[in-house]
């Protein structure tokens, strides 16, 4: 491919500010056609040994930098991010195949993150305490957890990677991140970039590697590991989480969804299909806050459905390197098939095809844009995270009912709701129980946000200063003997 960038090509592991062959090698194929793009090198042990012991050495000159140096190396890593969006978003869509212009929105969405961190460096406060004895001062302080290791996910090949990294280098904290193996292309330019910015050795590395299991058994059980990161689904998470309990790591989880819609008779219609746009099909359907169950109230369905209908069909499905496409493909054909089975259920269980419903034939992990309706709670579809452009959609009659049926999830990332009733919005804010809640909003996304989940939807949040205290420890000081 043409980058304007070449050296943004990279294709084995960021170790202590060097690039780390590796004998052996992996692919990496386009989910639009499923070509070869690169053989990636696969970490060794040693070499993930080395990754952990340097960013351990790499810690005490990170934490001796004034704030300022910290900020200042920060800002110049994000604003070559930004100087390189075009070429950062070319390699993410190769990888991971979305559509161009929502590369770059995430390429300019992870670095808004580096420059909030940059700032919230500067607002890492401890206290100091009354005290109950003469003679003694109490003080809080504020330190850096130390060496944080992470898995991300493919389907944010950098945000999601940004959004960690940025807040654990802000907290001082050495950071080593393994993506996902099937969008590795992405954190390796970041990596790039971050030498280039000046960002010292060993501060900032990514391990490439396609034995997940291996890689995360060593980034959740060393014991010079103090933190670990993990964005993914929740079954993944819950055997990393176990893991990290033997040496008792803080944590932070960021796993899966099932996200409720709801469209309320006040709300205002074109916000409504606007939202499920949005929230749904963004990434093709495959992100953890994507609305899972949209349920629509029966005074208002014939409306939605049929606008959606009109606007889901304008879709166009393509490579996401096409300038037109708006949904491309999925990540791989397991997706695919994930998708078709739930959507087969479903039918088969009694719901109905508006539109859409198959995969698009040919090469490439491609399915349509599709609406079912006529789905109920006993459903496989109304229980499981689609992770795909599939809008399904229940009808409703009353608030209890449907706050009801919303929570009744293990999951617990996100919510929406429409309405224009501002008592309702207030009960829906308490009563709905998900991290995040969007009122008249499909797409929450923010930096100074705290973005996380509860129940099995994760722990921790990232984002805002909620973010940046899950890489600071809180340490009491007792100075006694003074006067
Ligand atoms: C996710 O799917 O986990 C991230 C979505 C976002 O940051 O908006």
């Amino acid at each position: 491919m043409q980058l304007n960038n070449s050296a943004l090509w990279k294709t084995c592991s960021f170790i202590n500010g060097e690039w780390v062959v590796s004998d052996s090698t992996y692919q990496i194929k386009n989910p639009a056609n499923q070509e070869v793009i690169a053989d990636v090198c696969e970490i060794t042990s040693s070499q993930l040994e080395q990754a952990i012991t340097t960013a351990q050495v790499a810690l005490k000159p990170w934490q001796d930098k004034t704030v300022d140096e910290r900020a200042a190396l920060l800002r110049s890593w994000e604003q070559l991010i930004l100087n390189n969006r075009e070429d950062l978003a070319a390699i993410m869509t190769l990888e991971q195949g979305k559509p161009g212009s929502e590369a770059v929105g995430e390429v300019v969405y992870g670095a808004k993150y580096i420059e909030w961190y940059a700032e919230e460096a500067r607002r890492i406060n401890g206290a100091v305490l009354p005290v109950n004895q003469s003679g003694r001062r109490a003080l809080v302080l504020s330190r850096p957890v130390g060496v944080v290791t992470a898995i991300t996910p493919w389907n944010f090949p950098g945000a999601m990677i940004l959004r960690k990294a940025a807040a654990a280098l802000a907290a001082g904290c050495c950071f080593i991140v393994k993506p996902s193996e099937l969008t590795p292309l992405s954190a390796l330019a970041l990596a790039e970039l971050s030498h280039k910015a000046g960002i010292p050795a060993g501060v900032f590395n990514v391990v490439t590697g396609s034995n997940a299991q291996a890689i995360g058994e060593v980034l959740t059980m060393h014991p010079l590991v103090a933190k670990f990161s993990f964005t993914g689904s929740t079954p993944v998470g819950k055997k990393l989480l176990s893991q990290c309990a033997f040496t008792v790591k803080k944590t932070s989880m960021e796993l899966g969804g099932n996200a409720p819609f709801i469209a309320f008779e006040d709300a205002d219609i074109s916000a409504v299909v606007k939202g499920i746009m949005g929230s749904k099909f963004r990434n093709a359907g495959q992100t953890c806050v994507c609305a899972n169950r949209i349920f629509i109230h029966k005074s208002i369905f014939d409306e939605v459905v049929s606008l959606l209908k009109d606007k889901v069909e304008s879709l166009i499905v393509g490579p996401g390197s096409r300038p037109d496409t708006h949904i491309g493909p999925l990540i791989n054909s397991e997706a695919v098939e994930k998708v078709e089975g739930l959507v087969n259920l479903a039918i088969k269980d009694g719901a109905r095809i508006v539109t859409g419903g198959k995969r698009v034939k040919g090469e490439g992990h491609f399915f349509q844009p599709t609406i079912l309706t006529g789905i109920t709670p006993e459903m496989e579809i109304f229980n499981r995270e689609i992770f795909g452009p599939v809008a399904s959609i229940i009808v409703f009659d009353n608030e209890q009912e449907v706050i009801q049926l919303a929570n009744q999830t293990p999951f617990g990332l996100c919510s929406y709701a429409y309405t224009q009733n501002a008592t309702r919005i207030w009960r829906l804010s308490e009563a709905l129980d998900f991290g995040m809640v969007g009122i008249n909003e499909g797409v929450l996304s923010n930096p100074s946000a705290p973005f996380g989940g509860v129940k099995e939807s994760g722990l921790g949040r990232e984002g805002g200063s909620w973010g940046i205290n899950e890489y600071l420890e809180t340490r009491y000081v007792c100075i006694g003997g003074i006067g």
